[in-house]
C-alpha cells in the first residue's frame, strides 16, 4: 500500500481545514502499520483516503499494485473488496444476525446463499464466535461486536484490513484479546493491517512500524522498537510520556527539579532493547566510573516480543565522568536522553 503526496481540504460554508498535507507513505505487504496522533491530526481522513471514503485533493494511492485514485466507479467498487474496515463503534447492522452482518458483503457481492453461509461460519469460527450466529449485536459485548465487524471486513479476502480505533471503545483486556486476534489474523492470512490508535500500548503489542501523523503530515515513520526507543519528534514524545513506559511520582519531580540545577548532577532516560536489558551495564558505571545511580523509575516491557527497558535515572558524581559514562551507555547501544526541561514532568504530575 503506497500513497504518494496525499492532500486534503474541507471546506464548509466559510471555513477550511487542512486535514492532511502532502502525506505520503509505504506500508510493505503483510505489515501491520500503526498510525498514531492527537485528536484532529488527520489520522482517520488518511485511512479513509485509502478506500477512497474520503478523495484525496491531490496525491496518489495503490493497492496491491493497483492506482485506487485512478478508477473509475464499477472499478473502484470491485477494488474495495480488497480493502477491508472495522470501526470504533463497530457499526453492525442491528436488526440483522451475527451471520447475517458477516455475510452482508457478500450478499453485495451478489453470491449465492449456501456459499455466503458457509462462508459466514468458517469466518465466525475464525474470530471465536461460532456459537453466536444467531445472536442480535444488541445481545453482544463490545469484544464480540468487533470480532463481528472484523469477520465481516474479511468476508471478501481483502489483501488490506483498515481499523480505525478497532479497540477505543473496549476495556484494556478486551483490547488485548482483539489486538491478539489482529496481530493472528495477519499471520495466518498474511493480511496487511493499518491501525489507527491513540494508545501507544497497542503500537508496541502488534505494530512493526509507526507513522507519527501531526497537523495533517507524517512527522515521524519509523520501525516500533525506534520509535521507542529514540523518539524524534515532540508528538512521539509526548505519546511514548503519555503510555505507562515512563512516569515520574512526585518525590521523583522533586529529585529531577534539584538536579536540573547541579552541574554533577543528571537525570537520563535510558532505554534498553533486546539482550542489554540490564543491570550489568549499571553497576560497571557504579565500578568504573564512580558515578552513582540513583533509579528514579524503571520498567521492563515487551515490543513484540523484543523485551525493551525504560529507567529514570539519576547519575552523580564528577561532571566530566557523569559525561563520560552517558558516552558509554551510548557506546553500549543504551538510547540515553539527558532531561533538562523539567516542565513536561511536573505538568503531568500535576494532572496536566
Ligand atoms: N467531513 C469533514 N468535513 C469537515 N472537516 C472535516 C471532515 N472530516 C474531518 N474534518 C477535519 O479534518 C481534521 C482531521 O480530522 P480527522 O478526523 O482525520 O482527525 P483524527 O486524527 O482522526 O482525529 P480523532 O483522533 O479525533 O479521530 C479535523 O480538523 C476535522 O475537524
Ligand atoms: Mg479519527
Amino acid at each position: 500500500m503506497r500513497l504518494e503526496s496525499i492532500s486534503k481540504t474541507f471546506e464548509t460554508g466559510s471555513s477550511k481545514v487542512v486535514a492532511l498535507q502532502d502525506v505520503s507513505l509505504h506500508v510493505a505487504p503483510g505489515e501491520i502499520f500503526g498510525i498514531i496522533g492527537l485528536s484532529g491530526a488527520g489520522k482517520s481522513t488518511l485511512v479513509r483516503c485509502i478506500n477512497m471514503l474520503e478523495v484525496p485533493d491531490v496525491g496518489k494511492v495503490y493497492v496491491d499494485g493497483l492506482e485506487i485514485t485512478a478508477l473509475g466507479s464499477r472499478e473502484l467498487r470491485e477494488a474495495r473488496k480488497k480493502i477491508g474496515m472495522i470501526f470504533q463503534h463497530f457499526n453492525l447492522l442491528s436488526s440483522r444476525t451475527v451471520l447475517e452482518n458477516v455475510v452482508f458483503p457478500l450478499e453485495i457481492a451478489k453470491l449465492e446463499r449456501s456459499e455466503r453461509e458457509k462462508k459466514g461460519k468458517q469466518l465466525l469460527e475464525l474470530v471465536g464466535l461460532e456459537d453466536k450466529q444467531d445472536a442480535y449485536p444488541s445481545q453482544l459485548s463490545g469484544g464480540q461486536k468487533q470480532r463481528v465487524g472484523i469477520a465481516r471486513a474479511l468476508a471478501n479476502d481483502p489483501k488490506v484490513l483498515l481499523c480505525d480505533e478497532p479497540t477505543s471503545s473496549l476495556d484494556p483486556q478486551t483490547t488485548r484479546s482483539i489486538l491478539r486476534l489482529l496481530d493472528a489474523i495477519n499471520k495466518s492470512l498474511g493480511l496487511t493491517i493499518i491501525v489507527i490508535t491513540h494508545e501507544m500500548d497497542a503500537i508496541r503489542q502488534i505494530c512493526d512500524k509507526v507513522a507519527v501523523i501531526a497537523d495533517g503530515r507524517v512527522v515521524e515513520c519509523k520501525g516500533v522498537i525506534d520509535v521507542f526507543t529514540s523518539p524524534g519528534h515532540e508528538t512521539t514524545k509526548a505519546m511514548i510520556r503519555g503510555s505507562s513506559q515512563i512516569d515520574a511520582p512526585d518525590w521523583a519531580v522533586e529529585i529531577l527539579e534539584s538536579s536540573a540545577k547541579s552541574a554533577d548532577r543528571r537525570v537520563v532516560r535510558l532505554s534498553f532493547v533486546g539482550e542489554s536489558t540490564g543491570r550489568p551495564v549499571i553497576s560497571s558505571i557504579v565500578r568504573d566510573f564512580g558515578v552513582d545511580i540513583n533509579i528514579l523509575t524503571a520498567q521492563i516491557d515487551h515490543i513484540k516480543s523484543v523485551p525493551f527497558g525504560v529507567m529514570l535515572v539519576e547519575l552523580s558524581g564528577n561532571g566530566d565522568e557523569v559525561e563520560k559514562s552517558i558516552d558509554f551507555l551510548r557506546g553500549l547501544g543504551v538510547t540515553v536522553d539527558v532531561i533538562d526541561d523539567m516542565s513536561d514532568f511536573v505538568t503531568k504530575v500535576n494532572g496536566g
